[in-house]
């Protein structure tokens, strides 16, 4: 499928998306949050499924690890497969957070009736999706899941390149290619 979007002025952003445990183990759910991210205009730049070890949960979380929720956290992210994306838009970290809405699934339902969160999430442990919170965590978590994505190399090259907006969905990698 060819994309021929309008060319965005702005420059792309780029973060961090990932389908947690609860969700990622439904496949209906996998492919409905897959589609929501496209629906929403989100270039997807990288996309792979993965298992964490629990020193990886520990890891990630790390900034959490004295809150009082941190071992069932940990717990949950280890606790099966999950999907992590690279995506790329225009503040891309805010528009992701705003689409998975609110940490805690009750308050996502109240306030946020149409967010990921709300409409998946399970618990407040068990919300469905994290993201990236800043350009800081964004850098720091993209290379922890993708240590070989090579992310100022991707902003100088292929940047202007999705940014003009001549891409393609490459269906079988469910990942966006740009068309020369
Ligand atoms: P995330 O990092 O996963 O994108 O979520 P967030 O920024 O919205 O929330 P954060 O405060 O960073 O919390 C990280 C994750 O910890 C779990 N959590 N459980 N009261 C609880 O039981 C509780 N509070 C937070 C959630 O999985 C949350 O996403
Ligand atoms: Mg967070």
């Amino acid at each position: 499928m060819l994309l021929t979007g309008s060319r965005l002025s702005r420059v792309l952003q780029l973060t961090l998306a990932v389908i947690k445990p609860d969700a990622a183990a439904h496949p209906l759910i996998l492919q409905t949050l897959h589609q929501r991210i496209l629906d929403n205009n989100f270039i997807i730049v990288r996309c792979k499924d993965l298992v964490f070890r629990r020193q990886d949960s520990e890891s990630f979380y790390a900034e959490h690890s004295e809150r009082f929720f941190y071992q069932r956290l940990v717990e949950f992210m280890s606790s099966g497969p999950m999907r992590a994306y690279i995506l790329a838009r225009e503040d891309a970290i805010r528009h992701w957070r705003e689409l998975m809405g609110p940490t805690k699934v009750f308050r996502a339902r109240y306030t946020s009736p149409d967010s990921l969160r709300a409409q998946f999430g399970l618990t407040d442990t068990r919300n469905t999706t994290h993201g990236s919170d800043s350009l800081e965590s964004a850098q720091r978590e993209i290379r922890f899941f993708f240590p070989d994505f090579k992310a100022e190399e991707w902003m100088k090259k292929e940047e202007p390149l999705f940014r003009s907006g001549n891409m393609r969905y490459d269906h079988q990698h469910q990942i966006h290619t740009f068309s020369p």
